[in-house]
């Protein structure tokens, strides 16, 4: 992609895009145009209409829903194929975290869990983000399926959003490139990936009725680039327009969005199909720029397109050839993605293999983040270890509602079947107690389930360490508080009281507030870890496995520093629409605290490593209009280590020069004495703001700083560069 750049001073130009880090997608082969056109022309009103209606995979039948013939059972929705034109039928799955299952499935696959999408963006490492996308898509593939429902990058504007567990944080830089990461990875398969929810589907209370206002330069520097730099990276075959309402409009009937926006600006040429349930009309869909209605005769109020459609299509007000756009953007992602002529096999599944990937991801996401005289690593030989609470005997929490991965052996905390959306808690049975247990030389192992908290106590005291694991669930449909439910405060500052060398495992969506920090020793965020998270939780603690996240979210004190710190909506009345006026604009997550002052309780970027390091020759220069920021680095410790280099940009234009973007970022494995130089490229759109009237990213000229960087409150190193004033158009 290329952008024309018109200069208005020297000395710096911002000539092309300077794509850090990835790359964009390849755009669409000729190939697949000259096929979706023929196929297109080949087609009847019958078929075309079918293809833009998505179908559940039950219907309807009398009172009761049955299954559709030909979907998939238990999974999200089904578009029949055109069998004479070789066109094949649309398989879906939800699978941001594995290939998922609707909670009230008869008939559950069994699948490998990932660790959550923000524990995938803590590792700030978009190889390993592909890997994992690749993962998922083999076993999407070898189950039948060839849409995936994957892709999520709604930024976290408000920590306690019921779905930033699917989703991979608030900056737009850092989601864009994991998401994109983990699309490229999972159409590596030869099937489609889906980013959602286009756009600002930023909390769950509400998010049929809400409104998301935000004035438009701060949407294309947040959640807007979240998505464009998702889309660049991983070229998704679809986009999901979500439930709410985007300043007024529907997202999914916002021509603003699918259509100037999207199709326009980015020149996106798949197609968009909608959330389940978000179509509310039929011209103003089609005419926005919603290509397909899903799961329509299920979800929506009555089915729009279909027979709506083609009524309307014959009265004029939406025009054939729009239709045919529809189609052929469909079309096309199946051509182009390698659904026509690769279609899935149902065949056999590595799990040891898949459980491999996902026990490295965790392993790589765990942010360790109070480590107070070394109380870990634990050393392997001799110790008492108590074991506290979270279930960590059987297994590891994670996240509900439609991607809800059932694990391989079930749920490791059963009980009776959750009927009602979104399901129940889902524990992954891999149990962190029998991984510490196996790693225990001459030790040993006790376990209390933390609901005696004297029994915990009384244990921990005669430990030599207490381990805490403490969870929060988190599910679609349902925002969380920033505090740990069942009374898990009280039992983690009562056990901490018996023995200080304790240290706390949260499984958790998101952050939560710590009123214990400061009596316990130690303090890892574990998210929610996945199909192998009781291995990856143990080698994290023994230090076999470095200490290597990074956080991908704030962590406030209390909600009392956030933008909202009362969750806007009226509880009282769940279906009254209601607006949320984003005031913060652009300045979401590390850039309010900056922007208002305020010290949260952990910084984005932060985590401790067990190893060390240091930083040194730092300096930022431009050449053929890329900016890159260069830097060395020595790991200086005794083992090999992780680190994530941050490097954050600010310049003049940036409200007033205050707030610090991240700019690029590097995740090194360094060996003991390694030492190294590091480039990182700068987007030129995080250099600059959006302009309205010029409809592009303007640089206002002036010195820009940049800052290498631990977090975003940790800069270790500075330099200054000299830009140009200039505008940056959309290609
Ligand atoms: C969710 C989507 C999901 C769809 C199908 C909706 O409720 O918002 O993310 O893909 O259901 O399961």
């Amino acid at each position: 992609m290329r952008v024309g750049v018109g200069l208005l001073a020297l000395p710096v130009l911002l000539g092309g895009w300077a794509v850090a880090p990835g790359a964009p997608g390849p755009g669409v082969p000729r190939a697949a145009r000259a096929w979706a056109d023929a196929t297109l022309r080949a087609m009847t009103q019958a078929e075309k209409l079918d293809l833009v209606t998505g179908q559940f995979t039950r219907v309807f039948a009398g009172r009761d829903f049955v299954p559709a013939a030909a979907a998939r059972p238990g999974s999200a929705g089904y578009v029949p194929g055109v069998p004479r034109l070789h066109v094949p039928p649309q398989w879906e799955t939800d699978a941001g975290i594995g290939v998922a299952s609707q909670v009230d499935a008869t008939t559950r696959r069994e699948r490998t869990a990932l660790p959550s999408g923000l524990a995938t963006a803590a590792t700030w490492d978009p190889a390993l983000a592909y890997r994992a996308g690749a993962m998922i898509g083999a076993e999407a593939r070898a189950s039948g399926f060839d849409v995936m429902l994957a892709g999520g990058v709604n930024l976290a504007r408000d920590p306690r959003n019921g779905r930033n567990f699917e989703y991979a944080g608030e900056d737009p830089l850092l989601a864009g490139t994991m998401v994109g990461a983990e699309i490229a990875g999972i159409q590596s398969n030869h099937i489609i990936a889906t980013t959602k929810h286009f756009a600002m589907n930023d909390q769950e209370f509400g998010r049929t009725v809400l409104s998301a206002d935000i004035d438009e330069a701060s949407a294309r520097e947040s959640d807007l680039l979240a998505f464009a730099f998702a889309i660049e990276r991983g070229d998704p075959g679809a986009v999901m327009c979500a439930y709410n309402r985007v300043n007024l409009v529907y997202a999914c009937q916002n021509d603003w969005l699918l259509t100037h926006v999207l199709k326009d600006d980015w020149h996106y040429p798949f197609y968009v199909m909608s959330d389940w349930g978000a179509v509310h009309s039929t011209v103003g869909a089609a005419m926005a720029g919603l290509d397909q209605e899903s799961a329509a005769a299920s979800f929506d109020k009555t089915v729009y397109f279909g027979a709506a459609l083609n009524k309307a299509i014959e009265a004029g007000r939406v025009p054939e050839p729009r239709l045919d756009d529809m189609v052929r953007r469909i079309l096309l992602a199946l051509k182009a993605k390698g659904v026509v002529d690769d279609p899935p096999r149902i065949g056999r599944i590595d799990f040891s293999a898949h459980e491999a990937v996902a026990r490295e991801d965790e392993a790589a996401a765990i942010v360790l983040l109070k480590n107070a005289d070394g109380v870990l690593p634990l050393r392997e030989t001799g110790l008492r270890v108590a074991v506290i609470g979270g279930h960590a005997d059987v297994g590891v929490l994670s996240g509900g509602g439609s991607a809800q991965v059932y694990p391989r052996g079930g749920n490791a905390v059963p009980g009776p079947a959750a009927t009602q959306f979104p399901g129940k808690p889902i524990y992954d049975p891999s149990s962190p107690l029998r991984a510490i247990a196996s790693m225990l030389r001459h030790g040993k192992v006790d376990f209390a389930s933390g609901e005696n908290a004297a029994a915990a106590a009384a244990l921990a005291a005669k430990s030599d360490v207490a381990v805490v694991f403490a969870t929060q669930w988190s599910a679609e449909s349902r925002d969380n508080s920033l505090m740990l439910p069942d009374g898990q405060n009280a039992l983690i500052a009562r056990v901490a009281a018996a023995n200080p060398r304790t240290i706390v495992v949260l499984e958790t969506g998101g952050p939560v507030a710590m009123p214990w920090l400061d009596a316990v020793a130690g303090v890892v965020e574990a998210w929610f870890p996945g199909s192998g998270g009781g291995p990856a939780i143990a080698d994290m603690l023994f230090g076999r496995h470095d200490a290597s996240g990074r956080l991908p979210i704030t962590f406030p004190v209390s909600a009392r520093q956030l933008p909202r710190p009362t969750m806007p909506g009226d509880a009282k009345k769940p279906d009254a629409p209601f607006d949320i006026r984003y005031f913060e604009g652009a300045a979401v997550g590390y850039k309010w605290f900056e922007r208002t002052r305020q010290t949260p309780l952990f910084p984005f970027g932060f985590g401790l490593s067990y190893g060390h390091d240091t930083f040194d020759d730092f300096r930022v220069s431009e050449a053929k209009g890329t900016v890159t920021a260069q830097f060395r680095v020595r790991d200086d410790g005794h083992r090999w280590m992780n680190e994530v280099a941050q490097v954050y940009v600010s310049c003049p234009g940036f409200d007033d020069g205050v707030i610090w973007r991240l700019g690029g970022f590097s995740a090194l494995r360094l060996e003991p004495g390694e030492a190294r130089t590091v480039r990182v490229a700068i987007d030129p759109r995080l250099l600059a703001n959006w302009n309205v009237v010029k409809n592009a990213w303007l640089t206002v000229g002036g010195t820009c700083r940049f800052a290498l960087a631990r977090s975003a409150r940790d800069r270790v190193a500075t330099a200054r560069l000299q830009m140009a004033a200039g505008t940056l158009s959309e290609p």
